[in-house]
């Protein structure tokens, strides 16, 4: 676990609607987040927070145009500075019209790249990280985060980007002290914040030299594939060019390797949803998003309320922050039937893993199409797990194990 922040306990409970620091939440977060919308699909914590669970208010807030992330004070850490002075929000933080701009290039250049036609590839990282964690362990347990969840998509996501093998074991140290430093810094230790912020500053300098280099001679990548983006005569501007990759990049890793992780010790849970996956093969697709519902690597995302709207019965006041539990709304009963089963079969209910609205994750077909190719190589596996009780990684905002012990029959 990490170490608590050298702050007063009950600031969390004031300022939160559940004890962030209290590993019962950590090992079910469900349970708590059921006796809170028991409470009220929206509610308004002794420090002003909106908690939503609600699965129709988390929705509805997402679509709206009267939450946004107005003037980004809430997420200012998040934001870079170029040289000449001029802070530079990534676009995951730009309220329209200016995040319409940057995303429509953005995913101008993700279309460029068929993401479909990168599945042979991407089997083919997953079968031989599974052959060398086998080869390698022996008869001993393998651990599923380090053998394949965490460099699958790092594999992937830095061959999408065009980042050379040699950067990677250090893109993904950094990748995550970025996504150990995505919760509000109230809740990290000093140290934590400084290893996020010198891992954004890193990644910006390297992705500053990557650009000029695909500006120079451009490749077959996502970089390249930006540099040339190009709509109505706008382009990205250089600044924004690096931003946008470190956003990709850390945006992208941390919550791919969870979305294995945490499926797969679903899956292993339950032995009988192991076994329909090996013998329906055809149906993976349907089982991540099920597994994505089930323990989303995204359990929270923030809003801010840009003018004064009525939600649940409540008056949303305009600057009001609001927290969106979409772990919660994942398992709203309103919803999704039996929420708190993972029932592969499940064919109703849309969840909010990936968001939805103007924000909906951009690289969501690249993440599925990683995470099913994982999953499918893993589920035709024999599988157990050697533990019930594995390390989790203590964040609030991004849910994950630290360890997945299995053990492989055969
Ligand atoms: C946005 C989840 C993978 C890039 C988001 C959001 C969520 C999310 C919840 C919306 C945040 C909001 O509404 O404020 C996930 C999950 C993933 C995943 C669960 C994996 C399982 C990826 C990958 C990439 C990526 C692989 C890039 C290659 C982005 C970007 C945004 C975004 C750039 C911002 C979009 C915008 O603001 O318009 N993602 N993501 N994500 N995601 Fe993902």
């Amino acid at each position: 676990m990490t170490e608590t922040p050298a702050i007063d306990p009950s600031f969390f409970t004031q300022l939160l609607p559940f004890d962030p620091f209290d590993p019962a939440f950590h090992e079910n977060p469900y349970a708590v987040y059921r006796t809170i919308r028991e409470r009220g699909s929206v509610v308004r914590t002794p420090m002003g927070l909106l908690a939503v669970s609600g699965y129709e208010e988390c929705s509805s807030v997402l679509r709206s145009r009267k939450f946004g992330w107005g003037d980004g004070a809430s997420v200012a850490e998040h934001f870079s500075t170029a040289p000449d002075g001029s802070v530079v929000r990534p676009f995951m933080f730009m309220d329209p019209p200016e995040h319409t701009r940057v995303r429509s290039l953005v995913g101008k250049a993700f279309a460029a790249r068929r993401v479909d036609r990168l599945r042979a590839r991407a089997t083919e990282i997953v079968v031989d990280l599974v052959e060398a964690a086998r080869t390698a362990a022996g008869d001993d347990p393998i651990d599923l985060m380090a053998a394949v969840a965490h460099p699958a998509p790092a594999i992937a996501l830095s061959e999408l980007l065009g980042v050379p093998p040699e950067n990677r074991a250090r893109f993904q140290v950094l990748s995550n002290d970025i996504a150990h430093g995505l919760d509000p810094s109230v809740f990290l230790t000093p140290e934590e914040i400084a290893r996020r912020d010198n891992a954004r500053a890193e990644l910006n300098e390297y992705f500053a030299e990557l650009v000029a280099l695909r500006r120079a001679e451009p490749a077959d990548d996502l970089v390249s594939e930006l540099v040339a983006a190009e709509e109505g005569g706008d382009r990205l501007t250089g600044h924004e060019l690096l931003v946008t990759c470190t956003l990709l990049l850390s945006a992208g890793y941390a919550t791919t390797v969870n979305l294995i992780g945490n499926g797969m010790f679903a899956l292993l849970r339950r032995p009988d949803q192991q076994e329909w996956l090996r013998a329906n093969p055809d149906q993976v697709p349907g089982a991540v998003e099920e597994m994505l519902r089930f323990d989303a690597p995204v359990q929270m995302i923030s809003r801010v309320a840009l003018e004064e709207v009525e939600l649940a019965g409540l008056t949303v006041n305009p600057g009001e922050q609001l927290m969106l539990m979409i772990g919660a709304a994942n398992h709203d009963p309103a919803v999704f039937d039996d929420p708190d089963s993972l029932v592969l079969s499940r064919t109703t209910g849309h969840n909010l893993g990936f968001s939805l609205g103007a924000h909906f994750c951009v690289g969501a077909p690249f993440a599925r199409l990683t995470a099913q190719v994982a999953v499918g190589t893993l589920a035709g596996l024999d599988l157990t797990l050697a533990t019930d009780n594995p390390t989790r990684v203590p964040n609030i905002i991004m849910r994950g194990l630290a360890e997945l012990p299995v053990r492989v029959a055969g």
